[in-house]
């Protein structure tokens, strides 16, 4: 197989409200997007990932999509959209979009039609309505629960009938699942694709790929011992990524779809990246991988297999918009050992370093370039539907504060992201981690992102899909990558001790010693030429 241009990919994530508010009204939007593309032009990434860009009465913030065929006024106009890819275009950036198939929002038309043509419609059929159980209908069809806490169900119009209806929503009570039996939702799905790929963008990441279909018959998760054997990962999914792989394959250059895939075992992945489906699933291992040696090999180790079984490169992340941001879940460890943050600072280098020596494709967060920590999001701020769905005793806080806007200039208000209130109040110090601050300084994370991100685009070895010894000892990772003419060991320090090693032949390392001294600091990795 030749190299595609999607292989060895490092891909930018923007969270539209979040990331550049031009209009003034506290909420990112595509003049702001564009307005920053410098940033991300600097940054040296080859494409964007833009969560959902459609209209949306942003009950999940976007992933509650009211009309798939045009662009979020909040966000701009369809116009605007179709600019703002020429001019990533130009800078030669691809544009990801995400899709949404797996539910709608409640307020989209296909939804209305079913709620207010009367009972038994034929536009109830794209849904997935039933029959409450009990006396009257009064309980839920079946227990299964969504994924943002509480039932699946919510209570649908049942006029003139015996007994309650319900429709199913997997997410939020905003977000119906469409029933994916129906042949028009599949029709309707791949005019969507097309209509997005005609207008340029080059691929998709799939919103709950493993989602769509649910077991015949709706049987209750207890029969099973848990939710997934019945709410997902139906066999069925599989003849619609075929159907829009051969979608995509019709386009040139290269379109990728991309899966955000949960199975509950590892055989059912392999399912999804059989060589006539999906280019590529999320690896979300490193989302929740403790700070151990052993434990990054094995992650890396279990990647690596599942590419050597499927043929689909492997996709790295250590933060997105839906986790705790990767600085708060690996410095907070060594406040104590750390006063001035500089273990932390290591390790969070360290992790870049890691994921950019790795084969196949890298997705980065916005903000993580700054080193943005997990915002303290008091709880009357909080906007996350998820969080509003929890039970009180539950210690889950949902996502929002991995979604705090962008700091752009210390010198202005809300530091630059919107002259009014942001939708997301921005805690105490944010400016401190402004790009304004960061773009001169040559020892900031900003300039560490972009020198790692350019050495990326120029050493083949980095990019190249050649390891191996990849191997864990004594809290040392280490693994080799090979081009034809070169040999490079990437050595990664987890322990909390100096580690004597031969650095003769050292490229670069993460810690600001000397590149002479031959201890490997704690946290700190080095490549080293072999
Ligand atoms: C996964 C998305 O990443 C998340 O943000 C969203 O809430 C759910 N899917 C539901 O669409
Ligand atoms: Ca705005």
């Amino acid at each position: 197989m030749g190299h595609d241009r999607w292989d060895s990919a490092v891909v930018y994530q923007i969270y539209w409200r979040s990331f550049m508010d031009a209009n003034q009204d506290g909420i990112g939007d595509i003049a702001g997007l564009r307005a920053r593309i410098d940033h991300i032009h600097q940054l040296g990434v080859d494409a964007i990932w833009l969560n959902p860009t459609y209209p949306s009465p942003q009950g999940d913030h976007g992933y509650d999509v009211s009309d798939y065929f045009d662009v979020e006024p909040m966000f701009g106009s369809l116009e605007e959209f179709d600019r703002m890819i020429d001019d990533f275009h130009q800078r030669g950036i691809m544009v990801l979009m995400d899709i949404v198939p797996n539910h709608v929002s409640s307020q989209h038309e296909w939804f209305q039609s079913a709620l207010t043509e009367g009972a038994g419609n034929p536009s109830e059929e794209h849904f997935i309505i039933r029959d409450g159980t009990g006396p009257g209908g009064i309980n839920p069809p079946n227990d299964w629960v969504s994924i943002f806490g509480g039932p699946s169900w919510s209570p649908f119009p049942s006029s003139g009938r015996h007994l309650q209806r319900w429709y199913l929503h997997m997410f939020d009570p905003c977000q119906p699942d469409l029933n994916w039996h129906h042949t028009d939702v599949h029709e309707r799905f791949e005019n969507i694709l097309r209509f997005w790929l005609d207008r340029g963008v080059d691929g998709f990441r799939i919103d709950v790929a493993h989602g769509l279909f649910k077991a015949p018959g709706l049987p209750n998760r207890s029969g099973f011992g848990d939710n997934w054997s019945a709410c997902w990962d139906q066999p069925e999914v599989h003849d619609i990524y075929r159907k829009w792989r051969k979608i995509v394959d019709e386009y040139e250059p290269s379109r990728f779809l991309i899966g955000e895939i949960h199975t509950a075992t590892r055989e059912r992945l392999l399912e999804y990246l059989r060589a006539d489906q999906l280019h590529a699933a999320f690896d979300f291992s490193f989302l929740h991988q403790d700070w151990s040696s052993d434990g990054f090999r094995d992650r890396i180790g279990a990647n690596l297999d599942l590419w050597n079984d499927t043929g689909c490169l492997p996709v790295w992340t250590l933060s997105n918009h839906d986790e705790i941001r990767h600085w708060s879940r690996y410095a907070p460890l060594l406040a104590d050992r750390s006063p001035d943050g500089q273990v932390a600072n290591i390790r969070y280098r360290s992790l870049l370093a890691l994921i950019m020596a790795l084969p196949g494709r890298i997705f980065l967060y916005n903000g993580e370039e700054l080193a943005l920590p997990q915002a303290d999001v008091p709880d009357e701020d909080r906007q996350d539907p998820a969080f509003f769905r929890q039970t009180p005793d539950s210690d889950y806080k949902g996502r929002d504060g991995c979604r705090v806007p962008m700091p752009w200039d210390a010198n202005l208000p809300n530091a630059g992201f919107t002259n009014s209130e942001p939708w997301l109040p921005m805690p105490e110090g944010w400016h401190d981690y402004s790009v304004s601050i960061q773009h001169d300084d040559p020892n900031s994370m900003l300039n560490y992102y972009r020198s790692v991100i350019q050495r990326r685009r120029i050493e083949d070895w980095m990019k190249s899909d050649s390891i191996d010894e990849v191997e864990s000892s004594s809290d040392i990772l280490s693994f080799v990558k090979k081009t034809e003419n070169k040999r490079v060991r990437v050595l990664m320090n987890f322990s909390d001790s100096d580690f004597p090693f031969d650095n003769d032949n050292t490229i670069m390392r993460t810690s600001d010693s000397d590149i002479s001294d031959s201890f490997l600091r704690p946290g700190e990795l080095a490549y080293i030429e072999i």
